[in-house]
């Protein structure tokens, strides 16, 4: 069963989440007492597919079987249900994600890049293969699903016929889109609903592909998609080369403490420090400020042991402005 879970779900419903099929969390803490994460415990971490298989060491497929060629890991849809996906083993908590991503062609294929809290804050990439000019970047806080004027769609040449570099940098005071090292969106904590809306606790990445425009989808779906997969068009693929993270919050685990879903109440385990040294040579790692200039946030990087992170809340106040209606979305809902 391909992970229509949540879209299974929604079709049901007027409105549509148009975010990836990828959505679902095992134990929801803001209603449940869920399991420690594991985090990553080193500052940064790299995986590059053009090495082949072994790269997945460090990644569960969730969804399908990943190919490996010259361009690194190949999503594809050789046929209808096919959606394979992958995730990392662990979860890291603010910093900055760096994907090289060839997606995939084709009417109502979607290439996504996901990340994805247990209580289901996510931040987007979402390559629809319809369109060969733009990406659309999306997030959602908390599963509110509600609003559907969060994406947008930058511009990007060609995406399905060259790599280019899609990085998230994300701190506990805005997000921010970059493509190919030029920033293309900003999000700050305010702006989304006073930070509720905020993507903020411990996220996995999730990198797969999937059937937007699959007939089962519902209409809005696959409007949203760019119309209906042709299947006769197959295999369509999505190459993705490398990823590279950043972990601002190094720690061995993340636990969820009350069930506010604040970053404020994420507690980590074993944190180590915040400096380019990995925590598997960290005997002559020294504090983060010797290797980091930036300091605006003090967060628990200095210590060893179990403790919170005691982030003071964003303090920005300039608003964001909402982004127009993309429209293929209204075009979308308006058929509903
Ligand atoms: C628990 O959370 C899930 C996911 O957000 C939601 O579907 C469910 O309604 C919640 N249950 C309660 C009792 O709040
Ligand atoms: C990688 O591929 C080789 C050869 O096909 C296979 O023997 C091995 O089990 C694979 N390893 C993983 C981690 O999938
Ligand atoms: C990656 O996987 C290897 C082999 O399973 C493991 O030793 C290592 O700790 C993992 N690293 C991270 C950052 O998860
Ligand atoms: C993408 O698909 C369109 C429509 O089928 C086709 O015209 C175009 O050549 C394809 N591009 C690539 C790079 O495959
Ligand atoms: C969900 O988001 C909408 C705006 O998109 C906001 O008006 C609403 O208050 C949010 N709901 C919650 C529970 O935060
Ligand atoms: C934290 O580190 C201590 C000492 O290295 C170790 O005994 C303990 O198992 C670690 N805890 C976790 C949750 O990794
Ligand atoms: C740690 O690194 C500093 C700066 O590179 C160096 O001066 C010091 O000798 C190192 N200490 C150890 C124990 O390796
Ligand atoms: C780690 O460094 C980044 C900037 O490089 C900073 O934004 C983050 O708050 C730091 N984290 C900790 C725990 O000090
Ligand atoms: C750790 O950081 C906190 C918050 O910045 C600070 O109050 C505390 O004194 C620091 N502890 C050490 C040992 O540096």
């Amino acid at each position: 069963m391909p992970s229509y879970t949540k879209y299974a779900a929604a079709a049901l419903a007027v409105a549509l989440p148009f975010c990836s099929a990828q959505t679902y969390t095992s134990c929801n803490p803001l209603n449940n007492t869920c399991s420690a994460d594991t985090g990553l415990a080193t500052y940064t971490f790299s995986t590059d597919f053009t090495t082949g298989n072994s790269s997945l060491a460090n990644w569960t497929i969730t969804d399908g079987t990943i190919e490996f060629g010259s361009d690194g890991a190949e999503f594809i849809i050789a046929e209808r249900y096919d959606a394979p996906t992958i995730e990392t083993d662990f979860y890291f908590f603010f910093g900055e994600v760096e994907v090289k991503m060839k997606s995939a062609n084709g009417t109502g294929i979607v290439s996504s890049i996901v990340f994805l809290s247990d209580d289901l804050d996510e931040i987007d990439w979402e390559a629809l293969g319809a369109y060969d000019d733009e990406i659309e970047t999306n997030y959602f806080g908390k599963d509110n699903t509600t609003s559907y004027d969060r994406a947008t769609y930058p511009s990007v040449t060609t995406p399905a016929e060259e790599f280019h570099t899609y990085t998230i940098i994300w701190t506990e005071e805005k997000l921010e889109w970059l493509i190919d090292g030029t920033l293309v969106r900003t999000l700050e904590y305010d702006s989304a609903v006073d930070g509720r809306n905020y993507p903020q606790t411990p996220m996995r990445v999730k990198l797969g592909i999937w059937a937007g425009g699959d007939p089962s989808e519902s209409e809005g779906t696959i409007e949203w998609a760019g119309g209906e997969v042709d299947y006769d068009d197959v295999p369509f693929t999505m190459y993705v080369e490398s990823v590279k993270i950043i972990n601002y919050n190094p720690a061995e685990t993340y636990t969820y403490t009350g069930h506010t879903g604040s970053y404020e109440s994420i507690v980590l385990s074993n944190s180590t420090t915040n400096s380019t040294v990995s925590s598997s040579s960290s005997s002559n790692s020294s504090s983060s400020s010797s290797t980091s200039s930036s300091s605006t946030t003090s967060t628990s990087s200095n210590s060893s042991s179990t403790s919170s992170v005691a982030v003071s809340a964003a303090s920005m106040s300039s608003v964001y402005l909402t982004p127009a209606l993309v429209l293929a979305l209204v075009a979308g809902l308006m058929q509903l």
